[in-house]
């Protein structure tokens, strides 16, 4: 039976899902870091484990303000993005290659972040809920800057790289 009936509890489990999301980056990015080998690169990866702790500090708490626990829920897409880099690591030689391969591992999960968080932007504001709102507005346009960061450091690291 189908238990999100009305826009709040969507809101709910957007919230758990962008919880888990974040929890997933802040546990995990270290040891994407450790596999990384441009020292800008791991310098990005250092400061996105650091936002996404506070993000999910920040989710956690509109979570309750509605009454809800953050957890129970498992954001199944932002952690096969992370297995993703896991698995460049795995496959691909230390050194630029697996950096610009991890680069696109991670933009696609700083688009995952940025379009959820669009979706929680509008039920928000569908519910009235303004501080949640332009918090999580706040936390879009952080995503959305760090895929920025994320693609000059693609250029960066492919300006550097011969053709053969
Ligand atoms: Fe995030």
């Amino acid at each position: 039976m189908a238990e999100v009936e009305d826009p709040t509890a969507l809101l709910i489990m957007a919230v758990r899902d962008l919880y888990d999301g974040e929890s997933a980056l802040a546990g995990r990015l270290a040891s994407v870091r450790a596999n990384a080998t441009d020292q800008g690169f791991a310098a990005f990866i250092a400061a996105d484990a650091e936002r996404s702790t506070r993000q999910q500090e920040q989710l956690a708490a509109i979570a309750r303000s509605l009454g809800e626990a953050p957890g129970g829920q498992v954001n199944i897409w932002l952690r096969a993005i992370l297995d993703d880099a896991d698995n460049d690591a795995a496959t691909i030689a230390a050194g630029p290659l697996r950096d610009i391969a991890m680069t696109g591992a991670l933009r696609k999960a700083k688009q995952s972040e940025r379009v959820s968080y669009e979706t929680a932007i509008a039920l928000a504001e569908l519910l009235g809920l303004d501080d949640a709102a332009a918090t999580f507005t706040v936390m879009r346009d952080e995503e959305q800057a760090a895929d920025e960061a994320l693609a000059e450091i693609l250029q960066r690291l492919c300006a550097g790289q011969s053709r053969s």
